[in-house]
């Protein structure tokens, strides 16, 4: 036998049934698809797809060259036509900003957008953790008010509600400030850091040179103690970014949407000022963190377009969906409503053609393939877990009759005039 071909480190298939060490369903993931696109559209936002592979540039100019995302986990290759090197997209919001750009949309008038897709990033696999993972993202580009940093934190509650998740979620807020008050914090913290530096670890001490406000998200215990003493951004902050933060607040506050505060959340990529915010799970282990934006005022005009403040956020649907799935309620619906069974000389024609009419009456029909034997046949249509059984046989059809069972309820079985089908059909769906 040849050797099987495995799938990539990190990325994972999406099956009809439950695997042994992922146990997300295809049917499930669908459910969640549309519970999202209902969401968004419910709050006006619209869709927009961009590609999967983009210019490398994009990423470098927009997440940061030194931040670990573009400095270290894209998978970045070059055309093989020319020495273009594009990368495969580790997240959504600079793709969707290029095309915001590329194709004028800001022009007169704001933009409300989401999008969903897998993203990329070569990252040490674990639970929660994987190299090909998935984001449902939501932009808000031209607003520069704080009342859309908390319009777009209650959408992410309302979300979590409609998951059963809320209680496990926390929310955790910081402000950034702007860049002039970000450097001068920088300059502080690089003071207070250097101080420390024959104390901190490796990885520390590279992000004290090139993005030293990333130290305090250390995980490691020993450095904690110093973390702590640290200055603190908000100190920095002037009137008008502190104006907007404790507007934030008081909006989150009247929306009875519970916060922490933590001093300490600076996010991974480095487009961010003003508000940031995370929101994390106890459950998860080390992949806390199921969802996280910000603003990101400036980044448009870093990309060509004329200036335009802007905020959104992203969730991993694998994170996402394994709480979901531990703790949450998804109503999952992938039992076909009718499994078609046929047995007997004709029988093979007339059971498609009543399985397509009841199609085109809305009732979803798995039609048995192949010609067992009937209790064969039954013991598919149990398996299948479909609510009613259709029973097309050959002596029956001859006086015009089908045959209909309700596998779950109480109706038992009985034998219909085939015009009569679809009706029953569709009042045992209904009761
Ligand atoms: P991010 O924090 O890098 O932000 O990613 C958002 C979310 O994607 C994370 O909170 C996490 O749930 C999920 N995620 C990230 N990496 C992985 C991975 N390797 N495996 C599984 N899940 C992962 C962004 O990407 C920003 N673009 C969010 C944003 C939108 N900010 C403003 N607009």
């Amino acid at each position: 036998m040849a050797q099987k071909i495995q799938s990539v480190k990190g990325m994972n298939d999406l099956l009809p049934v439950e695997q042994k060490d992922f146990k997300l369903t295809a049917a499930f993931w669908q459910a969640f698809e549309d519970t999202v696109s209902q969401w968004a559209r419910a709050y006006g936002y619209q869709q927009i797809r961009t590609p999967i592979v983009e210019q490398t540039g994009l990423f470098v100019r927009s997440i940061g060259e030194e931040t670990d995302v573009v400095g270290k986990e894209m998978y970045t290759f070059s055309d093989s036509n020319d020495s273009l090197s594009l990368s495969l997209r580790p997240e959504g919001t600079a793709s969707c900003l290029r095309a915001v750009v590329e194709h004028n949309l800001l022009y007169n008038n704001p933009q409300k957008l989401w999008y969903m897709g897998p993203m990329f990033r070569r990252e040490r696999p674990q639970k929660g953790r994987y190299r090909q993972f998935h984001q449902v993202g939501i932009e808000a580009l031209g607003f520069a008010g704080p009342d859309i940093d908390a319009e777009i934190t209650a959408m992410s509650a309302d979300l979590w509600n409609k998951l059963g998740i809320r209680d496990y979620l926390t929310l955790e807020i910081n402000s950034l400030g702007n860049r002039k008050e970000r450097a001068a914090y920088r300059a502080a913290l690089v003071a207070y850091l250097t101080e420390y530096e024959d104390q901190l670890d490796e990885d520390s001490k590279r992000r004290l040179k090139s993005n030293p406000l990333r130290v305090l998200d250390t995980k490691n215990p020993g450095l904690q103690e110093i973390c702590n003493a640290a200055p603190c951004l908000i100190d920095y902050l002037g009137e008008e970014s502190l104006a907007h933060y404790n507007r934030f607040k008081a909006l989150l506050d009247g929306l009875q949407i519970e916060y922490v505060e933590n001093p300490r959340l600076v996010r991974g990529l480095d487009y961010y000022n003003q508000t940031v915010f995370e929101w994390t799970t106890e459950k998860l282990g080390a992949q806390a963190t199921v969802c996280g934006g910000g603003r990101y005022d400036g980044l448009i005009e870093e990309l060509g377009g004329k200036p335009a403040a802007s905020i959104g956020f992203a969730m991993g649907i694998e994170r996402l969906l394994l709480l979901v799935h531990e703790y949450g309620s998804l109503k999952v619906n992938a039992a076909p409503d009718v499994y078609a069974m046929h047995q007997g000389e004709g029988a093979d024609l007339k059971v498609m053609q009543y399985a397509q009419a009841l199609r085109a009456a809305g009732l979803n029909v798995l039609q048995h393939s192949g010609y067992q034997k009937l209790n064969a046949q039954m013991k598919k249509a149990d398996a299948s877990g479909a609510r009613f059984a259709l029973i097309v046989a050959q002596d029956e059809l001859a006086e015009g009759k089908v045959t209909l069972k309700d596998m779950q309820g109480e109706k038992g079985q009985i034998t219909v005039a085939a015009a009569d089908l679809i009706n029953t059909l569709q009042q045992w769906k209904n009761v």
